[in-house]
Order: C-alpha cells, then sequence, then structure tokens
C-alpha cells in the first residue's frame, strides 16, 4: 500500500506543503500521498485519529494546532518539547511521535541557503506566538550574542523568556524599549501582515549590514520586507526557504532520506512569481 502523508490546519486551502512533498518523493524515488486536511478548529484529535485509523504515517501540522498536536501526542522529541508545540507528527506502533522541525529549517534556510552565521550577532525576534516558540532554541544553540524578543503584548514575551533562559542570553521586552537598540538580524514572526500590517521600527533598528527576515513569505516583498529596506535593512528575505526546509526534515524523518532543497526551493518561488 501507498505510504499516506498529510498536511492538517485550518484554513489549509493554501498550503504549498503537498507540492513539496512530492517534489522531494519525485527526486528521491519514493511513492508516497500527500494532502491537505481540514481540521475544524475544535476537532483536530478526531481528525488526526481518522487519519490514522485509515492508515496515515504521518502528518504536519500547521496553524492553529501546533501546540494541541504537542498535547495529543503520546511522546515528543527534546525539540518538540522545548517549544511545546509539534508540525510534524509521526504515527509509529508505540503511538504518536511529535516533532519540531521548524527551528532547524529557520537556522538551515539562514546558515545554509544564505549563507548567513548567527554567531556572536545580535539577533531581535519580533512576535511571541505560536511561529516564535518554535523557532527560539534553534537560534539560541546557534550561539548569538543575545536575542532579545519584542512582543505588542510584552507578557507573552516575558514568558517565552523564562521558559526559554537556561538556554542562552536571551530578554524580552516591547516595541517601545526597542528605541535606541540596534540588531544584525531582525526575524519576523508576528502574524501583524495578515492585517496588512508591520511591527513599529524605530529609526536605529538596522545595524550596518543586517539583515531582515519574515517568516511569512508571498510573490511579492511582504509589508515587513518593504519597510525594512526603507529602514536600512541591507538584506532582506521572505519565509519560502524556512518552508522547504522544514519541510525537508520532515520528510527526512519520516522516509529516512533527505532531500536536495535548493532544485524544489527555485521551483517554488519560480512558481509563486509566475
Ligand atoms: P502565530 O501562531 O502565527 O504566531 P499567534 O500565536 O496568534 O499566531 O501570535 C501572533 C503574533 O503576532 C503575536 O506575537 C502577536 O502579538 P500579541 O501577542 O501582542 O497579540 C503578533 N501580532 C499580530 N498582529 C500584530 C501587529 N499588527 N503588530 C505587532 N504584532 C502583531
Amino acid at each position: 500500500m501507498t505510504d499516506h502523508y498529510a498536511v492538517i490546519g485550518n484554513p489549509i486551502a493554501h498550503s504549498r506543503s503537498p507540492a513539496i512533498h512530492a517534489a522531494f518523493a519525485r527526486q528521491t524515488g519514493q511513492t508516497l500521498i500527500y494532502e491537505r486536511l481540514l481540521a475544524p478548529l475544535d476537532g483536530f484529535g478526531a481528525t488526526v485519529a481518522q487519519f490514522r485509523a485509515s492508515g496515515g504515517r504521518g502528518a504536519n501540522v500547521t496553524v492553529p494546532f501546533k501546540q494541541v498536536a504537542w498535547q495529543l501526542a503520546d511522546r515528543a522529541t527534546p525539540r518538540a518539547q522545548l517549544a511545546q508545540a509539534a508540525n510534524t507528527l509521526s504515527f509509529t506502533p508505540d503511538g504518536i511521535l511529535a516533532d519540531n522541525t521548524d527551528g532547524g529549517g529557520l537556522i538551515n534556510d539562514l546558515q545554509r541557503n544564505l549563507g548567513y552565521r548567527l554567531a556572536g550577532k545580535r539577533l531581535l525576534l519580533m512576535g511571541a506566538g505560536g511561529a516564535a516558540r518554535g523557532v527560539i532554541a534553534a537560534l539560541l544553540a546557534e550561539n548569538p550574542l543575545y536575542l532579545i524578543i519584542a512582543n505588542r503584548t510584552v507578557e507573552r514575551a516575558l514568558e517565552l523568556r523564562r521558559q526559554f533562559a537556561h538556554l542562552g542570553i536571551i530578554e524580552a521586552c516591547d516595541y517601545r524599549t526597542l528605541d535606541h537598540l540596534s540588531f544584525d538580524c531582525v526575524i519576523n514572526a508576528t502574524s501583524a501582515s495578515l492585517n496588512h500590517e508591520t511591527p513599529p521600527m524605530p529609526d536605529k533598528l538596522f545595524a550596518p549590514a543586517s539583515l531582515a527576515y519574515d517568516m511569512m513569505y508571498a510573490s511579492q516583498p511582504t509589508p515587513f520586507m518593504r519597510d525594512a529596506t526603507q529602514h536600512g535593512a541591507v538584506r532582506c528575505v521572505d519565509g519560502l526557504g524556512m518552508l522547504v526546509e522544514q519541510a525537508a526534515l520532515s520528510f527526512a524523518l519520516w522516509r529516512g532520506i533527505s532531500p536536495d532543497t535548493q532544485p524544489v526551493l527555485n521551483e517554488l518561488r519560480a512558481s509563486l512569481t509566475s
């Protein structure tokens, strides 16, 4: 029987994951089916149970179910445990294993695809929701000089700082506190662009030669990228590479083979802009 996988979210129609996994499967000579599954907002567990019962081998999980996916699992990898969120589930004879490849995907995109080293850098993470939570441990593991989490609701940033303080130098603040600070790398993990907004950017936010990274992606430069350029960021990139890299890590977990991400990323970029 052909192995069956899915990406589960709500909404889900926009997801590029089926195309990415189909490309990985072609490239590595694997036979599998990968589909989109829309779960009702109060029905993630039932959707997973049904998919598993029908022979599903694993699933990716996207907004808004990453935390509930971690809670639902029988076991979690250390990185999913740290994030208290999962984007990858494997259905094993011993139950559901939760993993989180978002942080690894971001690091691989920054360091491998973009050639950007995080060690010794001043990092700013904007946002303290689910997207931010999934990448903090991976960022700290690269030994930045420090990581500051800024959020509109400062309590959420403070909570993340408490949770990850044992892993490195990490601070939390609101956006006003950023007024006189500069960073080498600014990562947008907010959902502000869904409302065509961007987090506030004080004048000195971007140090010379700084990188602005938006975890969102679009066919055009995102509002965050446009604002960052105007505020002096030298290099502005979107999160399409992170999307492909986190998918590659999930694929490797399930199939035991690491796909070459570059051609798939190129294809995806071309299909977005055409
Ligand atoms: P996700 O899973 O996408 O991270 P989330 O958990 O709802 O979604 O978190 C959304 C994040 O974007 C939060 O950090 C939110 O800030 P608050 O915690 O203050 O709500 C941030 N965000 C959303 N809209 C924003 C805006 N217009 N400006 C700044 N931050 C915004």
